[in-house]
């Protein structure tokens, strides 16, 4: 069985991210999402909120499971079994450091290659910056994230103004 794992901070999970996701679990037989934290970004959700968004959004594809995890990626790879390490890639920004994450994780686990999938063109410019971003100052998520989680953001982002 092909295990891959899909990291990222997900903070929160856009549609971008799902379609990753889907096209991820066309091509292998078990996909792990897993929630992780970005030392480099503060996140809006707690990881419990970020796991639970996932589950709700890839409540129907049957070979996804979601997970956290605070530590390595390498490390998680190698206790899952996991042999790939799928990555999106929207723009040439994101190359240079998903490159050398890609390289550093390779370093800590020669096992896990990792493979990155070109983002769907309608989804190049969404983040999950800009989605924070737009809830904070009112404007329609609706055809960025999931929409069984629009007004779980939505309540969210009217607390940390409140
Ligand atoms: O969605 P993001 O924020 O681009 O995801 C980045 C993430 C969480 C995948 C990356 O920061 C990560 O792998 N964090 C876990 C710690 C780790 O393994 N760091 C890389 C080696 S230093």
């Amino acid at each position: 069985m092909k295990t891959a794992v899909c990291p990222g901070s997900f903070d929160p999970v856009t549609l971008g991210h799902i379609d990753i996701i889907k096209r991820a679990a066309a091509i292998f037989d078990h996909v792990i999402v897993v929630v992780m934290n970005n030392a480099a970004k503060r996140a809006m959700f707690t990881q419990e909120e970020r796991v639970d968004f996932l589950r709700q959004a890839t409540a129907g594809i049957t070979n996804v499971e979601v997970d956290c995890y605070d530590g390595l990626l390498a490390e998680y790879a190698r206790q899952r079994g996991a042999n790939v390490i799928v990555k999106g890639l929207r723009a040439l920004s994101d190359f240079e450091y998903e490159f050398q994450m890609a390289l550093t994780n390779r370093k800590l686990n020669p096992n896990a290659e990792t493979v990155f999938l070109t983002t769907s063109a309608q989804y190049m410019y969404l983040s999950s910056s800009l989605v924070k971003q737009i809830a904070q100052l009112g404007g329609d998520i609706r055809d960025l994230v999931p929409s069984c989680i629009v007004d779980d953001i939505l309540r969210k982002a009217r607390q940390i103004k409140s």
